[in-house]
This record gives structure tokens, sequence and C-alpha cells, in this order.
């Protein structure tokens, strides 16, 4: 099928762009999923998370991170004091992508074309919100803000600087890029924490990885 362009308007407003995105037809996810989840949090944060995509919970509610995935990001936040009400909580691809198995709406991960449709929106939260940090929440999150390239199981845990990523990054448009100073966090996904053999130890390292971020202390 053929596309029209993300109908992302010119603006600043983390409401007027969200009321856009609800109609967004840039890729066929929109066809089964029940609603767009845009991001959430305010354009004030200093903080800017960015996972994969709404899975069957916020598919449902209409909001980022409210399901199994979202207790474990919000349960290690609170853990090294970082308040998910101040920061900006977005994903990579804004429809649920799912197959079905019998009653079950099992996740499928997005390819290369919808993480590139549906850039246009991470670019606009981008320059809306003006992150202090980015906090990368898997590689699928990796490759469509900083490139292919990108290894979270190298990276994680450090203190980078997107600057050192935006010739190469995706997110890189004839305008440029949305920023360029800001700091970079990379780690794990949440549900990779779920999915682990040991989840205690991977839970820990993620909270490690986040403590780098509230270390920050802006
Ligand atoms: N996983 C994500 O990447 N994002 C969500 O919003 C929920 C689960």
């Amino acid at each position: 099928a053929t596309h029209a362009a993300a109908p992302v308007p010119s603006t600043r407003s983390l409401p007027a762009l969200r009321a856009a995105a609800a109609t967004c037809e840039a890729c066929d996810l929109y066809r089964n999923a029940t609603q767009t989840v845009f991001g959430a949090g305010p354009r004030t944060a200093t903080i800017m998370m960015v996972g994969e995509q709404p899975g069957d919970v916020e598919d449902r509610e209409g909001d980022p991170f409210v399901g199994p995935a979202g207790r474990i990001l919000e349960r290690a936040m609170a853990e090294v004091g970082l308040s998910r009400p101040r920061t900006y909580v977005t994903n990579a691809v804004k429809h649920f992508k799912f197959r079905r198995e019998g009653k079950r709406r099992i996740h499928e991960k997005p390819d290369a074309g919808e993480l590139a449709a549906c850039r246009p929106w991470l670019r606009a939260e981008l320059a809306a919100v003006r992150p202090r940090v980015l906090v990368v929440l898997g590689a699928t999150a990796a490759a469509t803000m900083l490139g292919r390239s990108f290894r979270v199981s190298q990276e994680r845990g450090r203190l980078l600087e997107f600057a050192d990523y935006v010739d190469g990054s995706p997110l890189t448009t004839e305008d440029g890029p949305p920023i360029e100073e800001a700091l970079l966090v990379a780690t794990v996904h949440p549900s990779a924490v779920l999915r682990a053999r040991d989840r205690q130890a991977a839970y820990a390292d993620f909270v490690a990885d986040l403590r780098t971020v509230a270390d920050l202390r802006f």
C-alpha cells in the first residue's frame, strides 16, 4: 500500500500533535489498532523516555506504558527517585502491531518501514519537549533514533551524548536533527526484564541503568 506522509502539524503544542496523530494513516498499523497511542507527559519534562510501541493494554487505554512493562518501568523509576509524571514517555511507533492467536493479541515487532513512517511524530515530540536527557528503552528505539549500528548491549547504562549520533541518526531531516544537545542513556526494554531467565538480576541491571539518569539531578 502507498501512504501519505504522517500529517505532522508544524507546532510545538503537544495537544495539537496528539490530536493530529489520532488520524495518522502513514502506515497500515492504524487499520487493526484501536487507537493511536501518543506520548504522555509535560512539555517541560527534562527527561524523555522512548519505548518500542504500545502493547495490548496501551492500545485499549490510549496511554503509553500503562500495562505490565509500564509497571516495571514505574517501579524502577520510583526506586531511583525519577518522577513519572514529570517525565515525557513515548514510543518509536504509535500503533500496536500484533497478530491474533485465538482470542489473544500477540505483539509483533515493527519493521523498518513502520519505524520510518512514524519517525516524524517522534521528531516532533523531541522538538516540542527538547529534553535534556533521552532514555532509550531497547533496540527498536535505539534503531529509530540512533541508527542500526547502535548496540544497546554494549552501550547500556553509559552516559552518552545525543550529539555524537546526530550525523548518522535517522531522526535527522533536511531541517536537521530535532535536538542537538541532549544527554543519552540507553538500556533494555522493560519487557525484556519480564522475559529474562533471571528476572531479579535483569531488574537490578535495569534499575542500575536508570540510576545513571537519576544521578544527573537537574
Ligand atoms: N512497550 C512499549 O514499548 N511501550 C509501551 O507503551 C508499552 C509496552
